[in-house]
This record gives C-alpha cells, sequence and structure tokens, in this order.
C-alpha cells in the first residue's frame, strides 16, 4: 500500500483535536478526492500527508516510510507534494524558471539534472513561453500551472491539491482540470481537496470528513446513494439529484455510475428517450 494512515489524531498546539482517529489507505496511481465542509480539518490532513504536520498520535506511512521520522523528511516530500490554494503566497524567486527550480534544488538533485527536470515541467504545463516572467505578474491560473510545475519537478510520484481551483475562472478551472488528467494518465497519485463536489466525479473514491472524523469511504456512485446528504451539507449536483430522483421512483431502473456530469446527461437522455 502506498500512504498508510493507521488511527491518526492530530491538534494543533493550542485546542481541540482537529484530526480525531482517521484510518486510511490509498493505493498507487489511485484518484482519491477528499471533501468535505469548512473547517473539517481538509487541508490539515493534506499537511499531514507530507510531513509538514506530525501526527499527535497514530501514524502515517507513505510508501513504508514513518512521517514522525525527520531522517524519512526529504524522501517524504520527494514522493508526496501538495499544491495549495493560493499560489503567490509560496513563490520565492523573480522568475519562473528559478521558482521551479527551487524544489528539486532542495531535494539536492545534481545541477544539471534540475534544468532538464524545468524544462519538463514547463513543458507539460504548457508554461514555457512565461519561464523568465516574475511568478506575481501572471494571471491567477498560470500561477496555479507554474505551482504544479514546481510540484513536478521534484518528480513526486503522489500530488496533493488543495482547493487550488477556489480562485479561478471556468476557464483556468479547465486548464488545471486537464493537467490534473494528464497527471492522472502518466500513472501519478492524485489527492484531491475540495468542498465542490461536481469537480471530483470522476474520482475512484470520495473520502468524507466531517469534523476530524471519516463518516464514508466509497465511489462517488455509492456516494451519491446515502440518503443524508442533504444533513451533511453536500450540495449535489442538479443533474445527479435528477437521475437518483428517476431512480428512487423506480422509472428509471438502470443503475448509472456517476463519474462524469457529460456522460451521465447523455445516458440519462438516451434512457428517457428510449421509454
Ligand atoms: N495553524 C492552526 N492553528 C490552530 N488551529 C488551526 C490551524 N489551522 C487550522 N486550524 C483549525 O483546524 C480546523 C481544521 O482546519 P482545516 O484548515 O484543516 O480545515 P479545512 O477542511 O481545510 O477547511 P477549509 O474548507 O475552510 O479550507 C479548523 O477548526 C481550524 O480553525
Ligand atoms: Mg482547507
Amino acid at each position: 500500500m502506498f500512504i498508510q494512515i493507521k488511527n491518526v489524531y492530530f491538534q494543533y498546539s493550542k485546542g481541540n483535536p482537529v484530526i480525531k482517529g482517521i484510518d486510511l489507505e490509498i493505493e498507487r496511481g489511485e484518484f482519491v478526492a477528499i471533501i468535505g465542509k469548512n473547517g473539517c480539518g481538509k487541508s490539515t490532513l493534506s499537511k499531514l500527508l507530507n510531513g509538514l504536520l506530525i501526527p499527535t498520535s497514530g501514524h502515517i506511512l507513505i510508501d513504508g516510510l514513518n512521517t514522525a521520522s525527520p531522517s524519512n523528511l526529504l524522501a517524504i516530500r520527494k514522493k508526496a507534494s501538495i499544491v495549495f490554494q493560493n499560489p503567490i503566497t509560496q513563490f520565492v524567486r523573480t522568475t519562473v524558471e528559478e521558482d521551479i527550480a527551487f524544489g528539486p534544488e532542495n531535494l539536492n538533485v545534481p545541477t544539471d539534472e534540475i534544468s532538464q527536470l524545468v524544462n519538463n515541467s514547463l513543458e507539460f504545463t504548457s508554461m514555457s513561453e512565461f519561464r523568465y516572467r516574475e511568478p506575481k505578474t501572471l494571471s491567477g491560473g498560470q500561477m496555479q500551472r507554474t505551482a504544479i510545475a514546481g510540484v513536478m519537478a521534484m518528480e513526486p510520484e503522489c500530488i496533493i491539491f488543495d482547493e487550488v481551483t477556489s480562485m479561478l475562472d471556468q476557464k483556468g478551472k479547465c486548464e488545471i482540470f486537464a493537467y490534473i488528467n494528464k497527471l492522472k494518465k502518466i500513472g501519478k497519485t492524485i489527492i484531491y481537496v475540495t468542498h465542490r463536489i461536481e469537480e471530483v466525479l470522476d474520482a475512484d473514491r470520495f473520502v468524507h470528513l466531517d469534523n476530524g472524523i471519516i463518516d464514508f469511504i466509497g465511489t462517488p456512485t455509492d456516494f451519491f446513494k446515502l440518503d443524508d446528504l442533504d444533513q451533511m451539507g453536500i450540495e449535489v449536483p442538479e443533474i445527479v439529484q435528477l437521475y437518483s430522483m428517476l431512480y428512487n421512483e423506480g422509472i428509471i431502473k438502470q443503475s448509472l455510475e456517476i463519474t462524469d456530469i457529460s456522460r451521465l446527461e447523455e445516458n440519462l437522455c438516451q434512457l428517457l428517450s428510449e421509454m
């Protein structure tokens, strides 16, 4: 198992536990969405996953390496990196290419390899034309792509995205999803944190956090079968609501996979037109 979270509790220095006994295992190449309301502990969990925070009790193993051991930290950062919500706070250098080089430099990658990694990452994220720009002068979507390029340059096996689209318009969001899909195709493990469910319908699994506890792990299709989504404060996409209503009323008998809004629309139209 690539990521193992065992009975993890976490509390910030002052205050009550924020993560209250979490168990979760994630396989290599999986696309896992961590969903839940504001303040339920998603970002805290993300930071626990790459050793930015250390469990108060319990443990987290990344590819067998315990995040609590300082000697493992460098290796863990190589395996799992985070892209945060607001990239502007993370830029440390004056040009895009220097900023992308910062991660591998910190991981002690030999200098001659770094320029190749930077070039590949710029190309992967279609940011080559902006390589000499000051990161702060980029658009929101370009900044987020720079942040992804910076993470790519460290060649992690797992990338954790924490609310990365919250500052972006529809076009910026589409750009980011395109790159996430590309990462998925090349076999990266993706952990995508969001409170907007419509963004992650094609995830392999949903992990729903409620006040520091996981109360659901399963496929999106199974998640939408839960009957207390309202009480959980989940905004179910309209097309999913329509499908669930028709299915629950017995009007549609066929169980459809909920993995993609446009495919669901198509399948639903097809079924309705055949009635
Ligand atoms: N540095 C900190 N010190 C103390 N408490 C914190 C700190 N960071 C977060 N918290 C608290 O921990 C809880 C979980 O916060 P966290 O940021 O993990 O939630 P979240 O699910 O990511 O929320 P959001 O959807 O708003 O990003 C909140 O009650 C928050 O106030
Ligand atoms: Mg958060």
